[in-house]
C-alpha cells in the first residue's frame, strides 16, 4: 500500500513508524524530515500548499494520503484530494472548522448539548470590555481561528482580562473572541479514530503543556505525554464516548460535515464529569509518540478502512503496558531558540529496550550528523509495564542524549502515581 503522509513533526514520525512496521506499506512524505526520510521517500512540499501536494499526489499516485498537521485540512487539503479520487485519512474543510473555529466548535457543542464552559462571543473589543467589568472572576480569554496556542488567556482578574483583550485583539485569528467560564480540573486528551459514522477510542493520555516542572511558565506544544491516563477508569471512558465522541460524530454527519480522521477531545475533568475545553482536527503531538508504541494492530489497515467508510466490525489492539513520552527543547523554546547543535547520544537512547525516540526539529547534515533543528526536538519514549516504570525507562533514555542548551521537564507523569479516578462515576 503506497501511501502519502503529509506533515514533518514528531506525530508525524511516530505515525510513519507504526505505518512502515507494515512491511507491505511504501511510504512517502511531504515535507518529511530526516527522520522520515529513514522510513521511505521525502519530498519537499510544504503541507500547507494545496496545489503543489495535489500535483505530488498525481505523481506518487498513493493509495491512501493521511494529514497529520491541522493547518492542511483547514485549508481544505482532504477535499482537494478526494476530489482527485484519492483516499484520504483527515476531514473536509467543514468538518475541521471544529478546530479551525472556535465560535464553530462552541456552538456545535451547544446544538449537540455537549458539555463545555458557558461562554459568550463578542465581535467588537468595546463589548467584550463592557462583559468583562460585569462578569465575575476567573474567565478564560480565546481568539477565533488558529493561534497556534497563543490564542487562550486565562484571567483571575479584570486588569489581567483587559490586558488579555488588547493582545487578543490584534492577533490575527482574532476576529472574534470568546470570553468562557473558567474550568477547574484535570486535563485529559481522548481520541476517536472515525470514518464519520464508526468510532474506535484510542487508550487516554495526558499533555504537559507548559515549559517547566510543576505546570509553570508559557504553554509550548506540548513537553512531554503519558497513556494511559490512570485517572480516565472505565466508566470515565464510556462517559466520554456516550457523551462527547459519540453525539460530535453524528452531530457532524447530521450537519452535512461528516468527520473522517481523528477527532480529538480536549477534556477538562471536573468533580462534576468531564467538559469540552475544545476538539482539534488531528492527532495530538506528543500524545501520538505515547499513544504509537502501545498500538498492537496495522496502522496502515485502520486508516484505509477509516478513508474508506469501512471501520464497522473493525478493532484496533492495544498493549496493556504504560507508555510516557519526555520532550526534549532547544535552549529558549518556546520563545526564540538555539539551533543546529549537534545531538549525541540517539543510537545509544534507541538501543534500550522498549524506547523509541521520535524526532520532532532534527536535522542531518551531510556526514549524517543529527542537528537540532526546531523548538520541540525530540520526543523519547518508553513503555514498561507500569506507569511508573515507563516514565522511568524514559528518563534513563533522556540520559543517554545531549545537546547544548536542551531542556526537559523532570515531571512527566508524576501527578499520575498517586491519582485514582478523579470522577466518582
Ligand atoms: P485551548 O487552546 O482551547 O486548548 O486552550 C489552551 C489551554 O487553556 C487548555 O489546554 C487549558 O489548559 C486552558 N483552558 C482553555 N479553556 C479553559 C477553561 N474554560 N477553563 C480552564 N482552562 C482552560
Ligand atoms: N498536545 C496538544 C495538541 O496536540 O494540540
Amino acid at each position: 500500500m503506497k501511501i502519502l503522509l503529509i506533515g514533518s513533526g514528531g506525530r508525524e514520525h511516530a505515525l510513519a513508524w507504526r505505518l512502515t512496521q507494515n512491511p507491505d506499506v511504501e511510504l512517502h512524505s511531504a515535507p518529511g524530515s530526516s527522520a522520515l526520510a529513514a522510513l521511505g521517500k521525502v519530498s519537499p512540499v510544504a503541507a500547507e500548499n494545496i496545489p503543489a501536494i495535489r500535483s505530488l499526489a498525481a505523481e506518487i499516485r498513493p493509495d491512501l494520503v493521511v494529514v497529520g498537521p491541522e493547518l492542511p485540512l483547514v485549508l481544505g487539503l482532504a477535499d482537494a484530494l478526494r476530489g482527485d479520487g484519492f483516499k484520504v485519512f483527515g476531514p473536509s474543510q467543514k468538518a475541521a472548522q471544529i478546530e479551525g473555529s472556535k465560535v464553530f466548535a462552541k456552538d456545535f457543542m451547544i446544538r449537540h448539548s455537549l458539555p463545555t464552559a458557558s461562554y459568550a462571543v463578542f465581535y467588537d473589543p468595546l463589548d467584550a470590555k463592557q462583559y468583562l467589568e460585569k462578569t465575575s472572576y476567573p474567565v478564560v480569554l480565546k481568539a477565533d481561528g488558529l493561534a497556534a496556542g497563543k490564542g487562550v488567556a486565562i484571567c483571575g482578574k479584570l486588569s489581567t482580562a483587559l490586558n488579555a483583550l488588547n493582545s487578543l485583539s490584534s492577533l490575527e485569528a482574532g476576529q472574534s473572541l470568546i470570553v468562557e467560564e473558567y474550568l477547574a480540573g484535570e486535563e485529559v486528551s481522548f481520541f476517536g479514530l472515525t470514518d464519520g459514522e464508526t468510532v474506535l477510542t484510542l487508550p487516554s493520555a495526558q499533555d504537559h503543556k507548559t515549559i517547566y516542572d510543576g505546570d509553570r511558565g508559557p504553554n509550548t506544544g506540548g513537553m512531554g505525554a503519558y497513556a494511559p491516563a490512570p485517572l480516565v477508569s472505565g466508566a470515565l471512558e464510556k462517559k466520554i464516548v456516550n457523551d462527547i465522541l459519540l453525539p460530535a460524530v453524528t452531530g457532524l454527519r447530521v450537519e452535512g460535515a461528516p468527520f473522517c480522521g481523528l477527532l480529538y477531545a480536549g477534556l477538562m475533568i471536573t468533580m462534576s464529569g468531564p467538559r469540552l475545553l475544545e476538539f482539534n482536527a488531528r492527532f495530538g503531538d506528543p500524545e501520538t509518540q505515547a499513544l504509537m508504541p502501545l498500538l498492537k494492530s496495522d496502522l496502515a489497515e485502520t486508516f484505509y478502512r477509516a478513508a474508506s467508510g469501512t471501520l464497522a466490525g473493525h478493532q484496533m489492539e492495544w498493549s496493556p503496558m504504560s507508555s510516557a513520552c519526555v520532550v526534549m527543547s532547544s535552549e529558549g523554546y518556546p520563545g526564540p531558540y538555539r539551533q543546529n547543535d549537534e545531538i549525541r547520544g540517539l543510537d545509544a537512547a534507541n538501543a534500550r529496550p522498549g524506547v523509541k525516540v521520535f524526532e520532532a526539529g532534527v536535522g542531518r547534515r551531510e556526514d549524517g550528523q543529527p542537528v537540532t533543528k526546531g523548538g520541540r526536538v525530540l520526543g523519547v519514549t518508553a513503555t514498561g509495564p507500569t506507569l511508573k516504570e515507563a516514565v522511568d525507562n524514559a528518563y534513563a533514555a533522556v540520559g543517554d542524549i545531549s545537546f547544548k542548551g536542551s531542556h526537559y521537564r523532570k515531571d512527566i507523569g508524576m501527578k499520575a502515581f498517586n491519582q485514582g479516578p478523579l470522577y466518582p462515576v
